[in-house]
């Protein structure tokens, strides 16, 4: 255990596993020198046969491959194909590392199913980050069912309908990362608030649209309708088993700490702790950004607005003074970068979901074969 400069213990780093392919020597000891213990425990090979065999004997032994396209043998695309369509790893991360960025060699790459394109050359420090990301993406959507599955599809969808909501749930799950951190909070609270950003407005499936996009103040009966969806989207969200966390972030994130709030009109720290947290991200992402209603503030005129509001009594006190000090001298660290959550795309959940359908459907039938006859 570490102590952060909050005071608060936080968990041990957690060693992310790569498994490397590179047919040049030089390569392979730049990659192993760039994935050091403890953060990585990195095994690096010289062919596809042996990422191949590696997969096949220890599926569950790599967080995320890297594959440099190598033409001779057995090439990365048909590494990363065997990778999808025999071994069946969907979640896996496979990055693929070529100097040809062509658009031929980009859908090459997406039609074998990797997860990204990586050009060479690259800085280390960003191939770092593509690394921890991906990873961390694994690790959070790992293991889910068809269903919860489909309900983040289905949360996806929802946010595309809000034509000014874009990108906001990744620029909140990215936002409370970094809070979490900051608080010293836990790698399953980490996940539990990442799940709520792309879930706490799924209960917006049940506004209409012309309310969603309106481009000026609702009626009291507009707003009475879209005061429903924190209560929609958590009973929606009993599909995540085990997870009730996520449905009381999605049901009080309009709750305000003087009892203001919707639905409850819960007040101080009867409103849960991880929704006091989520508000104050989502809160800054929505008045950082542009909505259909409003135009996004400066960061100044936002660190005065936070601070004013807090205040007021509207947000807990002492969990936004921790924002704000994120905010003040930390203020890049809270925008996303554009690539962060492409792995959590729409197609990789589609194709995890397709993929799992046909196995369950295979498991029931005996064979596709069985099943067409
Ligand atoms: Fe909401
Ligand atoms: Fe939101």
């Amino acid at each position: 255990m570490t102590e952060n400069k909050n005071g608060i213990m936080s968990d041990e780093i957690i060693t992310y596993r790569v498994l490397g392919l590179d047919d040049s020597k030089s390569q392979r000891r730049s990659m192993q020198c760039a994935f050091l213990p403890p953060r990585f425990d990195t095994t690096v090979v010289s062919s596809g046969e042996e990422v191949v065999e590696k997969l096949t004997t220890s599926p569950d032994r790599y967080d995320i491959v890297l594959l440099d396209v190598n033409r001779e043998k057995m090439d990365a695309f048909e590494v990363c194909s065997i990778i999808r369509n025999k071994l069946h790893l969907q979640y896996l991360p496979v990055l693929l590392v070529t100097s040809d960025s062509s658009w031929s060699f980009i859908k090459k790459s997406m039609d074998v199913g990797a997860d990204e394109l990586v050009i060479k050359p690259y800085n280390s420090l960003h191939m770092m980050h593509r690394v921890n990301i991906a990873v961390e993406q694994k690790r959070l959507f790992d293991g889910l069912r068809v269903e919860e599955l489909a309900l983040f599809a289905t949360a996806r969808m929802v946010e595309a309908k809000d034509n000014f909501s874009n990108g906001h749930c990744d620029r909140l799950a990215h936002g409370c990362k970094v809070f979490a951190t900051e608080l010293g909070l836990s790698f399953e609270d980490i996940k539990t608030l990442t799940y709520a950003s792309f879930l706490h407005d799924i209960g917006k499936l049940a506004v209409p649209d012309a309310i969603l996009n309106k481009p000026v103040k609702l009626s009291k009966q507009e707003m009475d309708i879209v005061k429903k969806h924190p209560e929609a989207g958590s009973l929606l969200s009993c599909v995540l088993k085990g997870r009730e966390d996520v449905a009381e972030i999605i049901r009080h994130h309009h709750e305000r700490y003087d009892g203001s709030g919707y639905p409850d009109g819960l007040r101080g720290v009867s409103i849960p702790f991880l929704a006091r947290v989520f508000q104050i991200v989502d809160l800054y992402d929505s008045l950082s950004s542009d909505r259909a209603y409003k135009r996004a503030i400066n960061r100044r005129k936002l660190l005065k607005l936070l601070s004013e509001e807090s205040q007021k009594g509207f947000w807990d006190r002492d969990l936004m003074s921790v924002f704000l000090n994120i905010l003040t001298e930390r203020p890049d660290d809270l925008k996303v970068k554009s690539y962060d959550y492409d792995l959590m795309s729409l197609e990789k959940i589609t194709r995890i979901i397709e993929y799992q359908l046909a196995t369950s459907k295979k498991a029931r039938h005996g064979s596709y074969m069985d099943e067409r006859r």
